[in-house]
């Protein structure tokens, strides 16, 4: 990377921010297309956010990520929220265009695409997802505009619950919600065509757990794990011996990232190369990773 007197930079905010493999992946994207342009990480505490949006303003910074725990906060500081992240209420994008300050949300779409370009048909059919933190959200969110019947299993139900009454509110009756147990799952999955873990289970340095039996994986069944650290969990290679189709949650990171990069540059983004990057970045770090 090389850093001049007109670099336009780009930054991710959040608490922590240590581990994140976005500076691997967008720096490896502006090399290859010879962009002029850097990223950074900075951790940010929630209390200092509207100080660090105002020195982004200042500092002329082009272009924020923003991940946990700022992405609802952040609305509050910002000029402008693009529709992408108004029903969603989060935004994991910046740019800062005319001295204003507009709000994106890639998550969802992203999520939405690499399930589509996996060639799962997410507009018929059951889709389980499993957890209720703030990425089985933006999956709901995700998926709500176009699946038909969704159900979000998590081990807190009253959290399950909450997600699917505000998801009901907005996209109409198509969410409901269970109880995370061995029993309900299994009932759920048995005609299910898609199943989404968006639970930390399966993430180093736990990479042996896994929430479902594989004799519940079937062929017809779309698997996507949205852990990405390791690459290949548990689920993800027991689905594969299934026959299943899997999504991993790399894929769903360099989705959202490439988004974002779109959103700064104007250009298409090197995929490829940032997936190498990522996996790169992986294999240098190697240790816990949490996924988002
Ligand atoms: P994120 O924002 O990345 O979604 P999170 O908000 O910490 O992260 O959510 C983690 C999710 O993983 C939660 O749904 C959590 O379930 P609880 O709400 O019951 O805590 C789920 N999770 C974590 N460990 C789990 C386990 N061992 N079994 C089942 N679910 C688990």
């Amino acid at each position: 990377m090389k850093v001049f007197g007109d670099t336009k930079l780009c930054v991710l905010m959040g608490d922590p921010v240590e581990h994140s493999l976005s500076p691997a992946m967008q720096n490896a994207a502006f090399g290859h297309l010879n962009l002029n342009y850097a990223y950074m990480a900075f951790r940010i505490a929630i209390e200092n956010l509207k100080d660090a949006l105002v020195g982004a303003k200042t500092l002329n910074i082009l272009g924020l990520n923003i991940t946990m725990p700022l992405k609802t906060r952040v609305i509050e500081f910002l000029d402008e929220i693009d529709q992408s992240a108004q029903s969603v209420g989060a935004v994991n994008t910046v740019l800062q265009k005319n001295g204003r300050l507009i709000g994106y949300n890639t998550d969802g779409i992203g999520a939405l695409n690499v399930l589509e370009s996996s060639g799962t048909e997410v507009a018929h059919g059951k889709i389980v997802i499993l957890g209720a933190g703030g990425a089985s959200r933006a999956v709901g969110h995700a998926l709500g505009e176009k699946a038909e019947k969704i159900i979000i299993m998590n081990r807190t139900a009253e959290k399950a619950r909450a997600i699917v009454e505000e998801l009901n509110r907005i996209y109409g009756e198509k969410f409901r919600h269970g109880e995370l147990t061995a029993r309900c799952l299994q009932e759920e999955l048995l005609d299910a065509d898609v199943v989404v873990n968006a639970t930390s289970v399966g993430m180093r340095p736990h990479e042996n757990e896994t929430l479902i039996g594989k004799e519940f994986l079937r062929s017809d069944l779309t698997v996507f794990d949205l852990v990405y650290n390791p690459l290949k969990t548990r689920l993800l290679q027991e689905a594969e011996a299934a026959g299943a189709k899997t999504v991993d949650g790399l894929s769903m990171l360099i989705s959202q990232g490439a988004l974002s990069f779109e959103i700064w540059t104007g250009r298409k983004a090197p995929i490829d190369v940032m997936r190498d990057a990522c996996i790169k970045a992986l294999s240098n770090k190697g240790e816990s990773e949490n996924h988002g």
